[in-house]
């Protein structure tokens, strides 16, 4: 797959160019009568998400994508929604996770392999696509891997914002990887956050983490254990890699009117949270029949009592009720956040002039004529399509 080099600002004449291109090569076919639809994909790489949250700034990118997020999440019975699909093996899980409302289809894909650092690889990769529900035509095709960090960072805060206490200034972080940094700061710049109490079972990456927190107005604490991390928290966020039925979480750690955003349990049998945890909080989840089967309810009976999210931000649950209730946000990462994200980072890259054009879809002036695509300039067949094998 080859990328052209081209702004989108300059993505309408390269496609009229294509167009014209097209034309002369299906010089003897019928003329159409209207201009063809542009199929050009814009295409996001890394390099270009990365100048997106420079420019806007990491602060505003969080904002942005939580706003989304809290907006989509408000049209939830607009969504045709499904639990993703995950394809396990002993090393990890390969996920696909698509949504679409009346105007919009979008799928990820993602991965959770947690050895992969030992190897050089982040534990989750991904990307994925939005196109249009009327056409089908995709639109955008993006890189999510820093995307899902921002996009899970800013969903756990929008789900703090409505279950922990607001008075919360200190957040354990247990779990000091690639996702750190984004829950660390969109707890600063959402929530209020000052100070953070880190832990990993690997110093180095809390070392990165604490390098990487430098300068920005966040206090950070190294503990020793995560008992220790967890002491005198308001909020604490789980966000380990492991697959295992962990426990990181236990009964004896917890205090009254803690909010608990459990992110690294998002998978069958990989778990964060001690069982007796759920018991004593209220649990709020995304969409409860992929959080069943992934979260850390799936310790849980079928009908253990949950509420999702997306109530509470609508009003029509409680939250958090008192102030020493325990909440507990089981969050597993849900289709509609990509969604939201994708939405955003194709607004924020229209609006700074960024991505590139991508030929991934034919572009033809008669869009019966496919078997144009492989015919040279003048119409004729090259030597090799008339070939017999
Ligand atoms: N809920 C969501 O939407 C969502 C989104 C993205 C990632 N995740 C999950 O978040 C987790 C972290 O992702 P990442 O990209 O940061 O992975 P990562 O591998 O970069 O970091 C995970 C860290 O957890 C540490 N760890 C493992 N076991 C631990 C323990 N018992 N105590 C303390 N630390 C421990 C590891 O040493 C590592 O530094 C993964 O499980 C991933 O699947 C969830």
């Amino acid at each position: 797959m080859t990328a052209r080099l081209t702004p989108i600002a300059a993505a309408s004449a390269a496609s009229a160019a294509s167009a014209a291109t097209a034309a002369t090569a299906t010089r003897d076919a019928p003329a159409i009568a209207r201009a063809p639809t542009p199929v050009g994909v814009t295409y996001l790489s890394v390099d270009t998400v990365v100048e997106i949250v420079r420019r806007k700034g990491l602060a505003a990118c969080l904002h942005g994508m939580a706003a989304s997020i809290r907006e989509d999440f408000l049209r939830w019975n607009d969504f045709d929604k499904s639990a993703r699909v995950g394809n396990h093996s002993a090393h990890g899980v390969i996920e696909l996770m698509p949504i679409s409302d009346a105007t919009h289809y979008s799928f990820k894909y993602v991965n959770g392999h947690p050895a992969n650092p030992r190897i050089g690889l982040p534990t989750v990769m991904a990307f994925g696509v939005l196109a249009d529900v009327a056409t089908g035509r995709p639109q955008l095709l993006s890189e999510l891997t820093l995307t899902t960090a921002l996009r899970t960072a800013a969903t756990s805060a929008v789900a703090a914002q409505a279950l922990a206490r607001p008075d919360s200034r200190v957040m354990a972080l247990i779990g000091n990887g690639a996702q750190s940094e984004f829950q660390a700061l969109a707890f600063h710049h959402l929530l209020g956050i000052e100070e953070v109490r880190l832990f990993d079972v690997d110093p180095q990456a809390t070392a990165k983490l604490v390098a990487n927190l430098q300068g920005t107005g966040l206090g950070v604490t190294v503990c020793v254990s995560t008992p220790e991390a967890v002491r005198g928290a308001d909020i604490v966020t789980t966000v380990t890699a492991d697959k295992a039925r962990a426990t990181i979480i236990t009964p004896a750690m917890i205090a009254p009117g803690m909010h608990l955003n459990a992110v690294g349990g998002d998978c069958p049998g990989k778990t964060e949270l001690h069982p007796d945890v759920l018991r004593a909080a209220r649990v709020f989840v995304e969409y409860p029949p992929q959080t069943r089967v992934e979260g850390d309810i799936q310790h849980m009976p079928a009908d253990f009592a949950v509420t999702e999210l997306w109530q509470v931000l609508a009003g029509t649950q409680p939250g958090r009720t008192r102030a020493d209730d325990i909440t507990v946000f089981d969050s597993v990462g849900f289709a509609l956040e990509d969604l939201s994200a994708l939405r955003f980072l194709r607004d924020a890259a229209t609006e700074l002039g960024l991505g590139e054009t991508l030929a991934l879809i034919p572009d033809m002036a008669d869009p019966k004529n496919l078997f144009g695509c492989l015919l040279n300039h003048a119409g004729a067949a090259p030597q090799s399509l008339r070939r017999v094998a």
